[in-house]
């Protein structure tokens, strides 16, 4: 799968030439144009991860696929969804993805309860990526290294929601990924980091860090 970082917690997969976004919030790219987008995941309701997921859903067609709650919200304002629970796959043309807890809160941005947050497993081409979503560090961390087997894992970093890199650290050792791509940090001031700390201390414990350029 390629990957290209659309910045905060926003990506655009490419497997078997089939484009795929995870939590769409693009205003670090307003260049971006979503087109043939094959189909759109969204970890939880917060602004900053539906993002734009409604509006290019209907534009493109793709569905949107999230918990029950969610995707009963994004339905209504009428987008095309498939709802996902916690330890199920659904099998696509491209792959298979599981949905994997993740400790947070989740509402709309009317404020209605938006379900049980998560994180993605996405296994494509014989690759398996992590997408954590926003959570904290937690013991299922080890779980999802032991039965995921994740290569990539993309963890939040920025700390005051999410993890810290410390955490991250912490998260990475658990997980066994070779190649852990930071997200979730210097959107805003609450969250900044010092990046050089997070390649540090990621190589330090031997794996290898992807900081991925916004757009690129
Ligand atoms: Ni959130
Ligand atoms: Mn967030």
């Amino acid at each position: 799968m390629d990957i290209k970082y659309l910045g905060h917690s926003a990506f655009e997969l490419n497997a078997d030439g089939k484009k795929i976004l995870i939590d769409p919030f693009l205003v670090a790219v307003p260049d971006y144009k979503p087109e043939n987008i094959y189909n759109i995941f969204v970890t939880h309701a917060h602004g900053d991860h539906l993002g734009s997921a409604i509006e290019i859903s209907k534009k493109t067609g793709a569905p949107i696929t999230a918990v029950f709650e969610l995707a009963n919200y994004c339905a209504k304002q009428g987008a095309k969804t498939q709802d996902i629970s916690l330890g199920s796959w659904i099998d696509y043309s491209w792959g298979r993805v599981c949905a994997v807890p993740a400790f947070h809160s989740s509402s709309t941005p009317d404020g209605q309860y938006g379900g049980c947050p998560c994180g993605f497993i996405l296994e494509a081409g014989g690759q398996v990526i992590y997408h954590a979503g926003d959570t904290c560090l937690s013991s299922e961390m080890k779980m999802i290294g032991e039965v995921y087997q994740p290569d990539v894992a993309m963890l939040p970093i920025g700390g005051k929601y999410t993890m810290d890199i410390e955490h991250a650290v912490k998260a990475s050792e658990w997980l066994g990924a070779t190649m852990i791509v930071p997200m979730h940090y210097n959107t805003f001031d609450a969250i900044s980091v010092d990046i050089s700390e997070f390649e540090r201390q990621i190589r330090e414990i031997g794996k290898m860090p992807l900081i991925l350029k916004i757009g690129g």
